[in-house]
Protein backbone atom coordinates (compact mmCIF):
# COMPACT_ATOMS: atom_id res chain seq x y z
CA UNK A 1 0.00 0.00 0.00
CA UNK A 2 1.25 3.50 -1.04
CA UNK A 3 0.41 6.91 -0.41
CA UNK A 4 -0.33 7.65 -3.81
CA UNK A 5 -2.41 4.95 -4.57
CA UNK A 6 -4.34 6.28 -1.84
CA UNK A 7 -4.98 8.67 -2.85
CA UNK A 8 -6.46 8.04 -5.70
CA UNK A 9 -8.93 6.82 -3.51
CA UNK A 10 -11.96 9.88 -3.90
CA UNK A 11 -13.25 10.76 -0.47
CA UNK A 12 -11.11 9.25 1.46
CA UNK A 13 -9.05 10.87 3.74
CA UNK A 14 -5.32 9.41 3.48
CA UNK A 15 -4.16 10.64 6.73
CA UNK A 16 -7.23 8.01 8.25
CA UNK A 17 -4.59 4.89 7.05
CA UNK A 18 -1.72 6.57 8.37
CA UNK A 19 -2.78 6.26 11.85
CA UNK A 20 -0.96 4.45 14.77
CA UNK A 21 -1.32 0.96 15.63
CA UNK A 22 -4.41 0.49 18.17
CA UNK A 23 -6.66 1.41 14.88
CA UNK A 24 -5.78 -1.20 12.45
CA UNK A 25 -5.16 -0.35 8.89
CA UNK A 26 -7.30 -0.97 5.92
CA UNK A 27 -5.32 -2.45 2.94
CA UNK A 28 -6.38 -1.25 -0.45
CA UNK A 29 -7.60 -4.64 -0.78
CA UNK A 30 -10.05 -4.40 1.90
CA UNK A 31 -11.64 -1.26 1.20
CA UNK A 32 -12.64 -2.30 -2.39
CA UNK A 33 -12.73 -5.99 -2.63
CA UNK A 34 -13.16 -8.09 0.82
CA UNK A 35 -16.82 -8.97 1.38
CA UNK A 36 -16.83 -11.00 4.62
CA UNK A 37 -14.57 -10.03 7.54
CA UNK A 38 -11.36 -12.34 8.46
CA UNK A 39 -12.20 -11.96 11.80
CA UNK A 40 -15.45 -11.21 14.13
CA UNK A 41 -13.03 -9.33 15.98
CA UNK A 42 -13.10 -6.35 13.62
CA UNK A 43 -15.32 -3.99 11.97
CA UNK A 44 -15.49 -1.30 9.40
CA UNK A 45 -16.28 2.16 10.02
CA UNK A 46 -17.41 4.55 7.23
CA UNK A 47 -17.90 7.94 8.94
CA UNK A 48 -18.12 11.56 7.56
CA UNK A 49 -17.51 13.33 10.64
CA UNK A 50 -13.92 14.77 10.46
CA UNK A 51 -11.35 11.91 12.01
CA UNK A 52 -10.51 14.19 15.19
CA UNK A 53 -14.09 13.86 15.98
CA UNK A 54 -14.19 10.27 15.99
CA UNK A 55 -10.74 8.55 15.98
CA UNK A 56 -10.30 8.95 19.54
CA UNK A 57 -13.10 6.94 20.60
CA UNK A 58 -12.73 4.49 18.43
CA UNK A 59 -9.55 3.90 20.04
CA UNK A 60 -11.16 3.96 23.01
CA UNK A 61 -13.49 1.24 22.08
CA UNK A 62 -10.70 -1.07 20.62
CA UNK A 63 -9.05 -1.18 23.68
CA UNK A 64 -11.96 -1.68 26.01
CA UNK A 65 -13.63 -3.93 23.70
CA UNK A 66 -10.27 -5.68 22.05
CA UNK A 67 -12.53 -5.24 18.48
CA UNK A 68 -10.15 -3.86 15.93
CA UNK A 69 -12.16 -0.74 14.00
CA UNK A 70 -10.57 0.33 10.57
CA UNK A 71 -11.95 3.65 9.60
CA UNK A 72 -12.45 4.97 6.25
CA UNK A 73 -13.76 9.28 6.44
CA UNK A 74 -14.90 10.99 3.96
CA UNK A 75 -17.05 13.85 2.39
CA UNK A 76 -21.23 12.50 3.87
CA UNK A 77 -22.87 12.89 0.34
CA UNK A 78 -19.63 11.02 -1.37
CA UNK A 79 -19.61 8.54 1.53
CA UNK A 80 -22.79 7.46 1.01
CA UNK A 81 -22.75 7.39 -2.60
CA UNK A 82 -19.83 4.98 -2.23
CA UNK A 83 -21.90 2.73 -0.05
CA UNK A 84 -24.69 2.73 -2.70
CA UNK A 85 -22.10 1.69 -5.60
CA UNK A 86 -20.61 -0.97 -3.55
CA UNK A 87 -23.82 -2.47 -2.18
CA UNK A 88 -23.76 -5.76 -0.92
CA UNK A 89 -19.89 -6.36 -1.56
CA UNK A 90 -19.55 -2.71 1.14
CA UNK A 91 -16.63 -3.80 4.02
CA UNK A 92 -18.65 -1.22 5.89
CA UNK A 93 -20.59 -2.54 9.40
CA UNK A 94 -21.66 1.65 10.16
CA UNK A 95 -22.10 4.58 8.66
CA UNK A 96 -21.87 7.84 10.94
CA UNK A 97 -22.93 10.95 9.63
CA UNK A 98 -24.39 14.08 10.55
CA UNK A 99 -27.86 16.17 10.00
CA UNK A 100 -31.28 13.42 10.15
CA UNK A 101 -32.09 14.41 6.53
CA UNK A 102 -28.87 12.67 5.28
CA UNK A 103 -29.44 9.67 7.93
CA UNK A 104 -32.80 9.62 6.28
CA UNK A 105 -31.33 9.76 2.95
CA UNK A 106 -29.14 6.60 3.84
CA UNK A 107 -32.07 4.44 5.14
CA UNK A 108 -33.96 5.54 1.88
CA UNK A 109 -30.91 4.49 -0.10
CA UNK A 110 -31.04 1.20 1.28
CA UNK A 111 -27.70 0.59 2.63
CA UNK A 112 -28.74 0.57 6.29
CA UNK A 113 -30.42 -2.46 8.04
CA UNK A 114 -32.61 -2.08 11.36
CA UNK A 115 -31.77 -2.91 14.68
CA UNK A 116 -33.79 -4.48 17.16
CA UNK A 117 -32.32 -3.79 20.63
CA UNK A 118 -34.16 -2.57 23.35
CA UNK A 119 -31.53 -0.89 25.34
CA UNK A 120 -30.94 1.26 22.73
CA UNK A 121 -34.19 2.38 22.50
CA UNK A 122 -34.55 3.03 26.37
CA UNK A 123 -31.12 5.28 25.84
CA UNK A 124 -31.95 7.21 22.81
CA UNK A 125 -35.16 9.25 22.95
CA UNK A 126 -37.97 8.09 20.34
CA UNK A 127 -37.88 11.40 18.85
CA UNK A 128 -33.68 11.03 17.82
CA UNK A 129 -33.50 7.72 16.04
CA UNK A 130 -35.29 6.20 13.34
CA UNK A 131 -38.79 5.27 13.35
CA UNK A 132 -38.13 1.62 12.05
CA UNK A 133 -34.51 1.45 14.53
CA UNK A 134 -32.46 2.21 10.72
CA UNK A 135 -30.46 5.07 12.71
CA UNK A 136 -29.78 6.63 16.20
CA UNK A 137 -28.36 9.83 16.93
CA UNK A 138 -25.29 9.96 18.98
CA UNK A 139 -25.08 13.74 19.87
CA UNK A 140 -27.22 16.95 19.24
CA UNK A 141 -26.62 20.42 18.30
CA UNK A 142 -29.35 23.44 18.15
CA UNK A 143 -29.24 25.70 15.06
CA UNK A 144 -30.37 28.96 16.94
CA UNK A 145 -30.34 33.14 16.38
CA UNK A 146 -26.69 34.80 17.70
CA UNK A 147 -27.33 38.36 17.91
CA UNK A 148 -24.52 41.32 18.39
CA UNK A 149 -24.51 42.01 21.85
CA UNK A 150 -23.78 45.67 21.09
CA UNK A 151 -26.63 46.36 18.65
CA UNK A 152 -29.43 43.89 19.76
CA UNK A 153 -31.60 43.34 22.78
CA UNK A 154 -32.86 39.75 23.74
CA UNK A 155 -35.77 40.95 24.22
CA UNK A 156 -36.26 41.89 20.76
CA UNK A 157 -35.93 38.35 19.51
CA UNK A 158 -38.64 35.76 19.92
CA UNK A 159 -38.58 33.12 17.23
CA UNK A 160 -37.61 32.35 14.38
CA UNK A 161 -40.99 32.63 12.21
CA UNK A 162 -40.13 36.25 13.50
CA UNK A 163 -37.18 36.50 11.80
CA UNK A 164 -39.47 37.93 9.19
CA UNK A 165 -40.38 41.09 11.19
CA UNK A 166 -39.74 43.95 9.14
CA UNK A 167 -37.30 45.24 11.82
CA UNK A 168 -34.86 42.69 10.51
CA UNK A 169 -34.62 43.64 7.09
CA UNK A 170 -30.97 43.55 5.53
CA UNK A 171 -30.00 42.23 9.41
CA UNK A 172 -29.63 38.61 9.10
CA UNK A 173 -26.33 36.37 8.24
CA UNK A 174 -27.24 32.72 6.76
CA UNK A 175 -25.22 30.52 4.53
CA UNK A 176 -26.61 29.25 1.49
CA UNK A 177 -29.76 27.01 0.87
CA UNK A 178 -27.65 24.23 -0.60
CA UNK A 179 -27.04 23.74 3.07
CA UNK A 180 -28.63 20.68 4.47
CA UNK A 181 -28.51 22.36 8.45
CA UNK A 182 -30.92 24.95 6.70
CA UNK A 183 -33.01 22.72 4.50
CA UNK A 184 -33.49 20.85 7.78
CA UNK A 185 -34.86 23.69 9.70
CA UNK A 186 -37.15 24.52 6.54
CA UNK A 187 -38.16 20.66 6.68
CA UNK A 188 -39.16 21.35 10.61
CA UNK A 189 -40.90 24.38 9.85
CA UNK A 190 -43.23 22.69 6.96
CA UNK A 191 -44.13 20.07 9.67
CA UNK A 192 -45.17 22.91 12.28
CA UNK A 193 -46.71 25.88 10.79
CA UNK A 194 -47.30 23.82 6.73
CA UNK A 195 -46.50 24.67 3.40
CA UNK A 196 -48.34 27.80 2.53
CA UNK A 197 -47.14 29.62 5.60
CA UNK A 198 -43.72 28.55 5.51
CA UNK A 199 -43.37 29.52 1.63
CA UNK A 200 -44.58 33.36 2.96
CA UNK A 201 -41.94 33.13 5.25
CA UNK A 202 -39.35 31.85 3.12
CA UNK A 203 -40.45 35.00 0.32
CA UNK A 204 -39.95 37.36 3.44
CA UNK A 205 -36.88 35.79 4.95
CA UNK A 206 -34.38 36.80 2.08
CA UNK A 207 -35.38 40.57 2.65
CA UNK A 208 -34.05 40.12 6.10
CA UNK A 209 -30.79 38.65 4.97
CA UNK A 210 -27.91 41.59 4.99
CA UNK A 211 -25.74 39.74 2.30
CA UNK A 212 -26.09 37.36 -0.53
CA UNK A 213 -25.04 33.63 2.11
CA UNK A 214 -21.54 32.99 1.77
CA UNK A 215 -19.42 30.79 3.87
CA UNK A 216 -20.27 28.33 6.36
CA UNK A 217 -21.84 28.79 10.11
CA UNK A 218 -18.67 30.12 11.47
CA UNK A 219 -18.56 32.50 8.99
CA UNK A 220 -22.01 34.13 9.88
CA UNK A 221 -20.62 34.64 13.13
CA UNK A 222 -17.80 36.76 12.38
CA UNK A 223 -19.69 38.76 10.22
CA UNK A 224 -22.04 39.48 12.90
CA UNK A 225 -19.31 40.15 15.30
CA UNK A 226 -17.85 41.81 12.76
CA UNK A 227 -20.99 44.15 11.81
CA UNK A 228 -21.69 42.75 8.57
CA UNK A 229 -25.02 41.95 10.47
CA UNK A 230 -27.06 42.10 13.32
CA UNK A 231 -28.38 37.95 13.82
CA UNK A 232 -26.99 35.00 12.35
CA UNK A 233 -28.03 31.89 12.24
CA UNK A 234 -25.59 28.98 13.37
CA UNK A 235 -25.43 25.76 14.95
CA UNK A 236 -24.27 25.85 18.33
CA UNK A 237 -20.94 23.86 18.75
CA UNK A 238 -20.06 26.45 16.19
CA UNK A 239 -20.02 28.97 18.58
CA UNK A 240 -18.60 26.56 21.35
CA UNK A 241 -15.63 26.28 19.11
CA UNK A 242 -15.06 29.88 18.92
CA UNK A 243 -15.51 30.66 23.02
CA UNK A 244 -12.89 28.13 22.92
CA UNK A 245 -10.37 28.94 19.92
CA UNK A 246 -6.69 29.14 20.14
CA UNK A 247 -7.33 31.66 17.58
CA UNK A 248 -7.67 35.68 19.43
CA UNK A 249 -9.67 36.57 16.64
CA UNK A 250 -12.49 33.66 16.86
CA UNK A 251 -11.96 34.15 20.84
CA UNK A 252 -13.06 37.93 20.44
CA UNK A 253 -15.64 37.65 17.56
CA UNK A 254 -17.40 35.15 19.82
CA UNK A 255 -17.27 37.74 22.82
CA UNK A 256 -19.20 40.43 20.59
CA UNK A 257 -22.46 37.76 20.61
CA UNK A 258 -24.80 36.48 22.19
CA UNK A 259 -27.12 33.58 22.11
CA UNK A 260 -30.63 33.19 21.81
CA UNK A 261 -32.50 30.36 22.02
CA UNK A 262 -35.90 30.62 20.01
CA UNK A 263 -39.45 29.30 20.28
CA UNK A 264 -39.05 29.39 24.02
CA UNK A 265 -42.55 30.30 25.55
CA UNK A 266 -45.19 27.98 27.04
CA UNK A 267 -46.87 26.23 23.95
CA UNK A 268 -43.70 26.74 21.76
CA UNK A 269 -42.27 24.23 19.61
CA UNK A 270 -38.74 25.04 21.29
CA UNK A 271 -34.96 25.40 19.79
CA UNK A 272 -35.27 23.36 16.37
CA UNK A 273 -32.29 20.89 17.01
CA UNK A 274 -30.48 18.26 14.60
CA UNK A 275 -28.31 15.20 15.65
CA UNK A 276 -25.04 13.37 14.33
CA UNK A 277 -26.17 9.75 14.21
CA UNK A 278 -24.78 5.92 13.24
CA UNK A 279 -26.50 3.00 11.64
CA UNK A 280 -25.69 -0.20 10.84
CA UNK A 281 -24.96 -1.17 6.98
CA UNK A 282 -26.96 -3.98 5.27
CA UNK A 283 -23.48 -5.64 4.09
CA UNK A 284 -22.53 -5.74 7.74
CA UNK A 285 -20.69 -9.10 8.10
CA UNK A 286 -20.32 -8.07 11.97
CA UNK A 287 -23.91 -7.01 13.42
CA UNK A 288 -22.90 -7.66 16.78
CA UNK A 289 -19.86 -5.57 17.34
CA UNK A 290 -21.58 -3.09 15.40
CA UNK A 291 -24.33 -2.63 17.61
CA UNK A 292 -21.17 -3.17 20.49
CA UNK A 293 -19.77 0.44 19.03
CA UNK A 294 -23.15 1.77 18.76
CA UNK A 295 -23.86 1.19 22.63
CA UNK A 296 -19.89 2.46 23.37
CA UNK A 297 -20.59 5.20 21.43
CA UNK A 298 -24.19 5.82 23.54
CA UNK A 299 -22.00 5.01 26.96
CA UNK A 300 -21.76 8.29 29.41
CA UNK A 301 -17.45 8.11 29.11
CA UNK A 302 -18.61 8.93 24.99
CA UNK A 303 -21.45 11.14 25.63
CA UNK A 304 -19.54 13.50 27.91
CA UNK A 305 -16.84 13.13 25.12
CA UNK A 306 -19.04 14.65 22.78
CA UNK A 307 -19.91 17.60 25.10
CA UNK A 308 -16.57 18.10 26.07
CA UNK A 309 -14.55 17.91 22.59
CA UNK A 310 -17.04 18.89 20.07
CA UNK A 311 -19.30 21.64 22.09
CA UNK A 312 -22.32 19.10 21.44
CA UNK A 313 -25.42 18.53 23.24
CA UNK A 314 -25.63 14.62 24.61
CA UNK A 315 -28.74 12.46 23.37
CA UNK A 316 -28.34 10.30 26.75
CA UNK A 317 -30.34 12.35 29.58
CA UNK A 318 -27.82 12.85 32.47
CA UNK A 319 -24.96 13.94 30.86
CA UNK A 320 -23.57 17.36 31.66
CA UNK A 321 -23.82 20.16 28.24
CA UNK A 322 -21.02 21.64 26.92
CA UNK A 323 -18.94 23.51 29.56
CA UNK A 324 -18.33 26.64 27.05
CA UNK A 325 -22.10 26.80 26.55
CA UNK A 326 -23.09 26.28 29.98
CA UNK A 327 -23.70 30.19 30.76
CA UNK A 328 -26.50 30.27 28.23
CA UNK A 329 -28.37 27.94 30.39
CA UNK A 330 -30.56 25.28 29.55
CA UNK A 331 -33.12 25.18 26.68
CA UNK A 332 -36.58 23.78 25.28
CA UNK A 333 -35.81 21.77 22.31
CA UNK A 334 -38.35 20.89 19.52
CA UNK A 335 -38.95 17.41 20.12
CA UNK A 336 -40.33 17.01 16.58
CA UNK A 337 -39.08 13.39 15.33
CA UNK A 338 -36.38 13.83 13.32
CA UNK A 339 -37.28 11.33 10.49
CA UNK A 340 -39.79 13.77 9.50
CA UNK A 341 -36.53 16.04 8.17
CA UNK A 342 -35.61 13.74 6.08
CA UNK A 343 -39.58 13.57 4.74
CA UNK A 344 -40.02 16.87 4.02
CA UNK A 345 -36.49 17.35 2.34
CA UNK A 346 -37.29 17.65 -1.10
CA UNK A 347 -39.84 19.75 -0.48
CA UNK A 348 -38.04 21.92 1.71
CA UNK A 349 -35.41 22.25 -1.29
CA UNK A 350 -37.75 23.35 -3.68
CA UNK A 351 -39.53 26.01 -1.67
CA UNK A 352 -36.41 27.31 -0.52
CA UNK A 353 -35.99 28.00 -4.28
CA UNK A 354 -38.43 29.23 -5.25
CA UNK A 355 -38.20 32.07 -2.76
CA UNK A 356 -35.21 32.90 -4.12
CA UNK A 357 -32.48 31.52 -1.50
CA UNK A 358 -29.69 31.13 -3.04
FE1 LIG B 1 -21.20 21.34 11.03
Amino acid sequence: MTISLLKNVSAVKTSTFLRNSTIALLTLSSVFTITAHGSDNEINVYSARKEALILPLLEKFTKQTGIEVNLVTGKADALLQRLRAEGKRSPADVFITVDAGRLYRAKAAGVLQPISDSSLDTKVPAHLKDKDDYWYALSQRARVIFYALDRVKPAELSSYEDLTAAKWKNRICIRSSNNIYNQSLVASMIEVNGVEKTQDWLNNLINSFARPPVGGDRDQLKAAAAGQCDLAIANTYYFGHMINSNKTDEREAAAKLGLFWPNQGDGARGAHVNVSGIGVTKSSSNKEAAIQLIHFLLSDESQTWYAEVNNEYPVVEGIAFPKALKKYGTFKADSLNLTVLGENNRQAVEMMDKAGWK
